[in-house]
């Protein structure tokens, strides 16, 4: 399986804080069929100051260590950028790495915050999708609002984002309104990919197969397979056996 977002990089952001810690993510994740991680820290203006360089250079060094400790994860580097005004100088000046590619464009993985979809957001998605880059929302079923009401979703599905849904959310592992969103969004056909979100081993771990197993009760088994290794692999260009 291939998990398109998750924080396995030591001391970058609020996953793991040492490199045991990461470590031992990354060896939950090959345990639990993971093979390969696009790994994605904050960029969160004010709280986690990360750009393409500084984020590449963690994932190069991360890769060197999980090959010297015989670890069979391969990563790449990209990020969660968190919806804000600063978004555009970031992608003017070339900050933000991409998870991929969709349909000829830049694939971001677009945060929002979790209490509320903000004015305007649906304007920044426009900009962004004049520049080429295609936004896809991650962990829209866990948004206060969206929780509330599935309409505040529409005009970024109507914009043509992708969604990102938390895999732990199908099995349950966000609380029941999160687990009811997610399987709303699922049974609309909206999902783009199931990913982890791992930060941690306790609460949020590097996990994909509960979630697919909860979204084959949904969408059926070969879909559940398209959200986390067919389509993950389109994204990210690779192969996906
Ligand atoms: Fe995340």
């Amino acid at each position: 399986m291939i998990d398109l977002h998750c924080h396995l990089l030591p001391g970058i952001d609020d996953g793991p804080e040492t490199l045991e810690s990461a470590l031992q993510l990354a060896r939950h994740a090959v345990a639990s069929g993971i093979r390969f991680s696009m790994v994605t820290p904050h960029m969160h203006a004010g709280r986690y100051e990360n750009r393409a360089a500084n984020i590449q250079r963690a994932t190069e060094d991360f890769q060197r260590e999980l090959d010297a400790h015989g670890i069979a994860l391969r990563l790449r580097a990209a990020a969660e950028v968190r919806l804000d005004h600063e978004v555009l100088a970031w992608v003017v000046e070339g900050q933000v790495p991409f998870v991929g590619r969709w349909e000829g464009e830049n694939v971001m993985l677009l945060e929002l915050p979790h209490s509320h979809v903000p004015v305007g957001a649906d304007k920044l998605v426009e900009w962004l999708l004049k520049q080429g880059i295609r936004p896809m929302i991650a962990h829209p079923e866990r948004n206060k609002d969206i929780m509330r009401s599935i309409d505040k979703l529409l005009p970024f599905i109507r914009l043509g984002c992708l969604l990102q849904v938390t895999a732990g959310a199908v099995a349950g592992a966000f609380g029941e309104g999160a687990r009811a969103r997610a399987v709303d969004l699922l049974g609309k056909g909206w999902v783009t990919v199931l990913a982890s979100d791992a930060h941690n081993l306790e609460a949020r771990p590097p996990e994909l197969e509960p979630g697919r197993i909860a979204a084959a009760a949904i969408v059926g088994e070969d879909e559940s397979w398209n959200l986390v290794r067919y389509r993950p692999a389109r994204i990210a260009g690779l192969e996906a056996n």
